[in-house]
């Protein structure tokens, strides 16, 4: 990272205060300047020392503190930090937030504030659908805060349902997204796909692929960091949900040709990451297929049933031929032999902009890893990309796709 950034953390009265020791320790890690403020309540659950023995700086808790740095401390800090996070937001913060209300260091620093701030609520389910935390969420998101909706589970008071913060690294991961990234994407509606299909054979068993939707994903993430608008048509996957990406999930081909082609005369960017099958059994059953009712073969028994396959649409081959002037288009070509000869064929073929090349022979790149190694094919030339990892190649993606549009 260039130039350190300044991430302020805020953490109130909650349990989840001690995880937020890790939000603290990741974002040092890193590489953020981290200044944490806690309230009262939160000096109940963990030591401002904890804090700061993780964040390398010292903790600010009292307006009037004669030991703060400078007597205008939350003027200070409120003006020269990069994002503010605060996490765990209890009901009592959010409130005196919501109300302008300037009676601790943490509320009195944020009426100082100018840059993003984002909020984390983690409470008891029923304190948090409370309306009035409801509308105090409500009057926070009007003025530009991001809520950072609080996961389900199981809850400190032993309550299941709404409330829990999320996990540091999903907090961290909000972070990064805001102040990590020049916003080059800002205002452009980008369509990004990921992960298998699936093609019902009958409604218990299906057919799909070894995709994990690692590429797709870490594309939407990086488009959005960049400041796009991301959509994600995504195929069942193991991934969490992308932090300001909308997720339209589908299942079949044939799902995400209705899902991609009504969205696409909107978008700016199209890239088809997903795996999409080329086949789909051609009459799907309604009910299960038992073995009872299968007319065994002669020569081989039921070991020779077989399923019959029909042609999927093309998704991205419909989309070269319905483009609009501007819209730019991106294919992925995942290939076990031939790569180059085999991409360059689909980039003119489905009339495309660029094609992705990447071989499942190749050591680093496939379906299940953390890492890529992807051949970007364009018109005017080949670009060799090195074995990274799928983040920064979405990165270098988006870089020449920016280049070229
Ligand atoms: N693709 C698509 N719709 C399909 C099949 C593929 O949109 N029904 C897209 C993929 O998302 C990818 C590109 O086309 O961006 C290339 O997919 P790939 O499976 O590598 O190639 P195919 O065109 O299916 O050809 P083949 O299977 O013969 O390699």
């Amino acid at each position: 990272m260039e130039d350190k950034k300044k991430v302020l953390l805020g953490v109130s009265g909650g349990i989840s205060a001690y995880k937020s020791v890790y939000i603290a320790s990741g974002l040092k890690k890193k590489g953020y300047d981290v200044h944490v403020i806690m309230t009262e309540g939160a000096e109940k659950f963990v030591t401002p020392l904890t804090f700061e023995t993780m964040s390398g700086n010292k903790v600010v808790t009292d307006v009037f503190d004669p030991a703060n740095e400078t007597p205008t401390e939350h003027i200070t800090l409120g003006q020269s930090a990069d994002l503010v996070l605060i996490a765990p937001a209890s009901a009592n913060t959010i409130a005196k937030l919501a109300h302008g209300i300037a009676d601790n260091m943490l509320t009195t620093t944020m009426l100082a504030c100018t840059c993003p701030i984002l909020i984390s609520p983690a409470m008891n389910t029923h304190m948090f659908e409370n309306p009035a935390t409801q509308e105090n969420l409500e009057i926070l998101r009007r003025r530009g805060y991001e809520l950072i909706e609080p996961a389900t589970g199981m809850l400190a008071c032993g309550v299941e349902g709404k409330g829990k913060m999320p996990e540091p690294d999903v907090l961290i991961g909000y972070v990064e997204q805001w102040i990590s990234k020049e916003k080059d994407m800002e205002g452009l509606n980008v369509l990004v796909t990921a992960g298998p299909t699936e093609e019902a054979v009958d409604p218990v068993r299906f057919i799909t692929n070894h995709s994990s939707g690692k590429m797709g994903y870490a594309i939407a993430r990086m488009a959005a960091r960049r400041g796009a608008n991301v959509t994600l048509v995504s195929g069942r996957t193991a991934l969490p949900r992308e932090p300001f990406v909308e997720t339209v999930d589908i299942l079949s081909a044939e799902d995400m040709f209705r899902a991609v082609t009504e969205r696409a005369p909107g978008m700016d960017i199209i890239i088809k990451a997903a795996a999409v099958a080329d086949f789909t059994p051609a009459n799907p059953a309604g009910e299960k297929i038992k073995k009872a009712d299968l007319v065994p073969n002669e020569t081989e028994g039921f070991g020779g049933m077989s399923i019959s396959l029909a042609p999927t649409r093309d998704i991205l081959a419909y989309l070269g031929e319905h483009r609009h002037e501007g819209q730019f288009l991106c294919g992925f070509a995942m290939e076990t032999q031939n790569l180059l000869k085999n991409a360059a064929v689909k980039l003119v073929k489905k009339n495309v902009d660029m094609i992705c090349a990447n071989s499942l022979r190749t050591r680093g790149a496939g379906f299940a890893g953390d890492t890529n190694v992807v051949t970007i094919l364009t018109r005017d030339g080949i670009q060799q990309l090195p074995l990274m990892s799928k983040l920064d190649t979405a990165d270098a993606i988006l870089d020449e796709i920016m280049k070229r549009r």
